[in-house]
């Protein structure tokens, strides 16, 4: 328990003050951002899906977090990762490190959701940070962490940014620090997030 609280308080700072990768705060971000839209129901949509698939699967916390960090850190939190390959130009989907990823679904679901009841004002970057913080928050009660939002969606997703931004699991400490440290995110950002 005590693990997952370190883990999500400095996830908290990866999706909040590093929310666009390396740059420290997107000027754009901000609380609630989606209340002065024509989507002021935003988050809630957000967490009904969520919460809703959570209570049918306890694994998806796991995979939502999994794919939020993947996202983050190549090309910053953009959604790039649920971009498909299109023609011979291969996602960052079809990298080896992402073929394991899960979750997809229930983004796609909460993504339905949201245009349905107010099309076109919700970025999918912003709904799989909230996915993720409300999939993880379930089992407290509560959320455990802010999340920013304002994020647009990113249009390019490319394997070949893969490598170099997420590590392997071959990767020595030296690399994963160099890849951490690229990001704003120094040594315990590293052993916090290694926790989960
Ligand atoms: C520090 C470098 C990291 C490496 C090298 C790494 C590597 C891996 C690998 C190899 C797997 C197994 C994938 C498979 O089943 O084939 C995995 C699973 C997982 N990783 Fe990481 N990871 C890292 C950091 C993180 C971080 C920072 C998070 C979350 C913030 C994370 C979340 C997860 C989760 C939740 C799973 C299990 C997913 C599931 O059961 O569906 N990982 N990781």
């Amino acid at each position: 328990m005590k693990t997952l609280l370190v883990f999500v308080l400095v996830f908290l700072s990866l999706t909040m003050v590093y929310g666009a990768g390396k740059a420290p705060v997107k000027p754009g971000l901000r609380l609630d951002f989606y209340k002065s839209t024509r989507c002021p129901q935003a988050e809630q949509l957000v967490k009904q899906v969520t919460e809703a698939r959570v209570r049918r699967d306890a694994t998806l916390g796991a995979k939502l977090i999994r794919l939020h960090y993947h996202d983050c850190f190549v090309k910053g939190c953009d959604a790039s990762i649920l971009l498909d390959t299109v023609g011979t130009t291969q996602s960052e989907k079809d990298a080896r490190p992402n073929l394991s990823l899960g979750g997809f679904d229930v983004i796609d679901e909460i993504k339905t959701r949201v245009e349905n009841v107010c099309p076109g004002i919700v970025s999918c970057a912003d709904i799989l940070a909230l996915a993720a913080r409300d999939a993880v928050s379930l089992p407290f009660n509560r959320p455990m962490w802010n999340v920013l939002t304002g994020r647009k969606d990113g249009r390019v997703s490319l394997l070949s940014d893969v490598t170099g931004n997420l590590p392997s699991p071959f990767s020595n400490f030296a690399t994963l620090q160099n890849l951490f440290s690229n990001k704003n995110l120094d040594i315990n950002d590293l052993v916090a997030l290694s926790g989960n």
